[in-house]
């Protein structure tokens, strides 16, 4: 047969992943195996990534995790026919371990390495649940690291970025609430949970950048943080209970609001008719399901993979490395150097 197997390895932040997917003939892609390893628990205390712990996390996880997504797929090392690895952007000493190994197997194997860009990953990923892509799409992409709109066109061929965050990412801001009222981190997950039993309407917190004079696709969120810092420093002083399911619940209402108002808006600027939102933010009940409201009012096709999926993985470098050989592209020397700063 001409299917080709792809192995992808990501190590940008702080989970490990090794997935493996079937490039067919007609260009379609299969999820085989997607196995992680995550150091998350390792940066509980400190409040957020520490990149000496997860770079250390990534050397001993490495081996192990690629075992487990070749046990997954049924499948030998020796079936492998190309390696993706996440080239950037993200934590150097955390690259350079993926780079490393995907080079080694690369030499070992004798088969060609492919550097992609993370955040083309998390774009690819979407077409191992939902299949190809239409030819022109928007991507709003948030996560701890990242908060972008991207048009694709192309997910091998063309990503341009549309917005970004001019200060924290969406994630970054859960996790910087979650501190302030004393949640776990991650922050996402809890805040998620307590705003279900909290009043969006609550507190009126601050929408970034939706000024008439603001930039239309960028976003910001630290002075949403600072506004509910400010906010339960007062109701303290004031000797008041903190409503906490309250404040997250208006927090969260924030968030959703403007990422989903600015997503629709930039798709409807740049004639788009598919929205995918990928990344740990996605996982957000409330900004998925006024997604949902809001593009099916405004005629647009919402594509959201699962939870699993939107997360760092291994996966979403494999897609995307299927989709790169796929178009033909040359692979990468084999003096593929980490690039923290990669642009899109
Ligand atoms: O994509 P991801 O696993 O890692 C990177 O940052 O690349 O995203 C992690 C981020 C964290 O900031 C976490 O608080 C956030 O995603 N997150 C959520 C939810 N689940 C995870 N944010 C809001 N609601 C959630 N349900
Ligand atoms: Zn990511």
């Amino acid at each position: 047969t001409t299917d080709r197997i792809v192995l992808g390895i990501e190590s940008s932040c702080d989970e490990t992943g090794v997935g493996l997917v079937r490039l067919g003939a007609d260009g379609s892609v299969e999820l085989l195996a997607d196995a992680v390893a995550s150091s998350v628990d390792e940066h509980a205390r400190f409040g957020g990534v520490v990149p000496e712990i997860a770079s250390r996390a990534h050397l001993t996880a490495m081996t192990p995790t690629m075992r487990r997504a070749l046990d997954e797929s049924g499948l030998e090392l020796s079936d492998v026919d190309a390696i993706a690895v996440t080239a950037g952007p993200g934590l150097a000493g955390a690259l350079m371990v993926g780079v490393a190994a995907a080079k080694a197997y690369s030499v070992a194997l004798d088969v060609p390495l492919y550097g992609v860009n993370h955040l083309g990953g998390h774009v690819a990923v979407d077409t191992l649940q939902h299949g190809a892509l239409p030819s022109r799409c928007l991507a709003l992409l948030v996560s701890g690291g990242h908060s972008q709109l991207l048009l694709v066109e192309g997910v091998a061929e063309r990503i341009t970025q549309v917005g970004s965050t001019i200060d924290d990412a969406a994630g970054e801001a859960y996790d910087k609430v979650a501190r302030i009222l004393d949640l776990p981190y991650p922050g996402g997950p809890p805040i998620d949970k307590l705003a279900q039993q909290g009043d969006p309407k609550a507190i009126a917190f601050p929408r970034g950048l939706t000024g008439p004079r603001d930039s239309r696709h960028d976003f910001s969120f630290s002075g949403l943080k600072t506004a509910v810092a400010r906010w339960v420093e007062t109701e303290q002083r004031a000797g008041r209970e903190v409503p906490v399911a309250d404040v997250c619940a208006s927090f969260q209402e924030a968030v959703a609001d403007v990422l989903t108002a600015k997503a629709v808006r930039a798709a409807q600027d740049l004639g788009v008719d598919t929205l995918v939102i990928s990344g740990g933010v996605a996982a957000n009940s409330r900004l998925s399901a006024l997604a949902a409201e809001r593009c099916a009012a405004a005629g647009i096709t919402l594509r959201v993979p699962k939870p699993r999926l939107c997360t760092d993985n291994g996966a979403m470098i494999a897609a995307l490395g299927a989709h790169v050989v796929a178009s033909g592209a040359k692979p990468s020397p084999l003096d593929l150097a980490a690039a923290p700063d990669l642009p899109v």
